[in-house]
């Protein structure tokens, strides 16, 4: 059985991310997104509600389950028995960074492979920052991020407002 994990900050998930997760899906008999707790970037969602935006764009995927960790991420994938890290690569700034990580993670732990997924052309251009941005300046994000989510991340900015009056 092929398990592989797929991490990130997802804050919040874009058509991106779930265009790999689908097209990984295909590949691994067990896919785990994993979405990291502590980071230095501060999220502007939770993590239960990082996880619950991702758990609504996945459920016709049955093989693919939603989790969250901290710590090491090669620690993690070790305990749930994961041989791959997928990750996506957008353009060649994202290159730099994820090449260092994967070297880095195999001196780690050589028996996990990182596996890097070009993004479909239509995403290429989409960060999940790009999205808080645009949302939190009142544009639209529609064909940016799933619809299921749109509700959330609109109550997300509504909820920002209410706090700074
Ligand atoms: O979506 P992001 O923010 O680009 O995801 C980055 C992530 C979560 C994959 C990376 O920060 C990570 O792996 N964090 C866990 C801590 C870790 O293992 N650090 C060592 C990396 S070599």
């Amino acid at each position: 059985m092929k398990t592989a994990v797929y991490p990130g900050s997802f804050d919040p998930i874009t058509l991106g991310h779930l265009d790999i997760i689908q097209r990984s899906s295909r590949i691994f008999d067990k896919l785990i997104i994993a979405v990291v707790k502590n980071h230095s970037k501060k999220p502007l969602f939770s993590i239960n509600e990082r996880v619950n935006m991702i758990k609504k764009c996945v459920t016709d995927l049955p093989n693919v389950k939603v989790d969250h960790f901290e710590g090491l991420l090669v620690n993690y994938a070790s305990l749930l028995g994961a041989q791959v890290i997928v990750k996506g690569l957008r353009a060649v700034s994202d290159f730099e960074y994820e090449f260092q990580m994967a070297l880095l993670n195999r001196k780690m732990q050589p028996e996990i492979e990182t596996m890097f997924m070009m993004t479909n052309h239509k995403y290429s251009y989409l960060s999940s920052s790009m999205v808080k941005e645009i949302a939190g300046l009142g544009g639209c994000i529609r064909d940016l991020v799933p619809d299921i989510i749109l509700g959330d991340i609109k109550n997300k900015f509504h909820e920002k407002q209410g706090e700074n009056k």
